[in-house]
């Protein structure tokens, strides 16, 4: 359920959270926040970003700190910033400040961290300079890439757990990111015509989330070759018949994000071959979205996507067959080759650091079929969870020339057809969808996605 708890405070949240933890573990924990890595040489860093168990519990973006949790206590430990520090950095916050503004129960200098460790649970932080320190003082291997054991994978179900559904504090943010990420996308929209290159529009987009004191969730994929999955090149000049694929998503300060794909044409009119393809991928994602509502499972959201793409371009003379059993044969993936969404909150891919421990419900595994195994999400749906639904349409090289897949599907296929399509190259609608107690609450409906109101968008 969305927990509606009448907190509004930082601190109030921070503390309803711990709570819920140690209603659920019985053993101290101690989560890192993690260090920024060096660009190039000492002084200049990359932008960093605290581990998500961390921010969930410690509510702001602290450097170099830890937390020690305990029956619902919060100690936070961190240096004060060095006087020689106020020179390039201004003056920073202190300690005892900051333990006030979150709730602490006690703050002391990360050198006492060492007396406070007996029997404690963690979690591996992504950066090698942490996890080193983790292992050190642990006296145990604590890596991000080494599966969880003992206490480790109590503590990360138990927050799998309260991380799964979003609270009252969660949310507030939530839409936030959304609400910047829809204004992102419009300003893409609108600054398409006057652009000549994909970086452009990028640029546009990036904008209204940085002028909003965010930053982006994820790498920014604004391209006109949406065929590649995770596009990540921005120099592409727009020609009048591209469409822009824009996968671009914004985080709060507080590092919560939001996660929106829309697909237009640089020219704001769809070709009708375009047209037809962005319907079919449009018809998926409602169909998804009109399914949501607790209790159900998030893998028949994905083949009910599956389904709809695959009718939908057997109506367009592409496929050949019956859509259930084109689907069982995993044809629809030679188009649709990813899974349908994933959780959202404080990841983009909330919680991946675990692996599959959080998308994947108690004993399932990712199935190893074409058409199943990037799927990110397996379980049954839960009021208070965030996901994505984010069904697309591309021709990927690499799969449609595939010699082995051709054979397998040239009976299903109708490549004369196909080819008739070669102006679409990768069309992608995604939203941020809350299951709610009733149904679902689509976080970023504000972005219209419907092909005339793009168009009317873009132009
Ligand atoms: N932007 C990555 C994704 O949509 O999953
Ligand atoms: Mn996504
Ligand atoms: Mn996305």
């Amino acid at each position: 359920m969305v927990i509606h708890n009448t907190y509004s405070s930082l601190a109030d949240t921070l503390s309803y959270r711990r709570q819920r933890l140690a209603n659920l573990i019985d053993f101290p924990v101690i989560l890192w926040s993690g260090s920024s890595s060096p660009r190039n040489f000492p002084a200049n860093l990359l932008p960093f970003r605290p581990s998500s168990h961390f921010l969930y519990f410690a509510g702001l973006p602290l450097q170099n700190a830890a937390i020690r949790l305990e029956s619902g206590k919060l100690e936070l430990f961190m240096e004060d910033p060095k006087p020689s520090s106020a020179l390039w950095h201004g003056e920073m916050p202190k300690r005892d400040e900051i333990a006030q503004q979150i709730g602490a129960d006690a703050a002391k200098p990360m050198s006492e961290l060492e007396f406070f460790l007996e029997d404690a649970a963690t979690i591996a932080v992504q950066d090698a300079g942490t996890w080193t320190q983790q292992s050190q003082l642990l006296n145990r291997w604590v890596l991000p890439q080494n599966p969880l054991q003992g206490i480790d994978l109590e503590l990360a179900k138990a927050i799998i757990s309260l991380r799964l559904t979003h609270d009252e504090g969660a949310l507030i943010e939530l839409r936030k990111a959304a609400a910047v990420t829809v204004a992102a996308h419009k300003a893409g929209m609108a600054a398409t015509s006057k652009a000549t290159l994909e970086a452009e529009v990028r640029a546009a987009m990036e904008g209204v989330i940085i002028a909003s004191n965010m930053t982006t969730s994820y790498n920014s994929i604004v391209t006109v070759h949406g065929e590649v999955l995770h596009n990540e090149q921005y120099h592409h000049p727009l020609q009048p018949n591209d469409l822009v694929l824009a996968d671009v998503g914004a985080e709060t300060e507080m590092g919560w994000a939001a996660d929106i794909t829309r697909t237009w044409p640089v020219a704001g009119k769809f070709s009708p071959t375009q047209k037809d393809i962005y319907n079919v991928v449009l018809a998926a994602h409602d169909a998804c979205i009109a399914k949501i509502r607790p209790e159900v499972e998030y893998g028949d959201i994905h083949l009910l996507a599956a389904t709809v793409i695959a009718e939908g371009l057997i109506d367009l003379g592409i496929l050949q067959g019956n859509a259930e059993d084109l689907v069982e044969i995993d044809a629809h993936a030679l188009f649709f080759p990813h899974g349908i969404g994933h959780l959202l909150g404080l990841d983009v891919h909330d919680m991946e650091d675990l692996g599959d421990l959080a998308g994947y419900e108690a004993g399932r595994q990712r199935s190893d079929r074409f058409g199943l195994g990037y799927l990110r999400l397996n379980r049954p749906l839960r009021s208070g969870m965030l996901v994505t639904i984010e069904p697309g349409f591309y021709q990927v090289p690499a799969i449609l020339n595939d010699a082995n897949l051709r054979v397998k599907y040239q009976n299903v296929v109708n490549w004369q057809r196909l080819s008739q399509f070669a102006d679409v190259r990768g069309i992608r609608i995604e939203d941020d969808v809350l299951v709610t107690a009733s149904g679902s609450e689509v976080l970023t409906a504000a972005l219209p996605n419907d092909a005339d109101t793009v168009e009317n968008l873009v132009s």
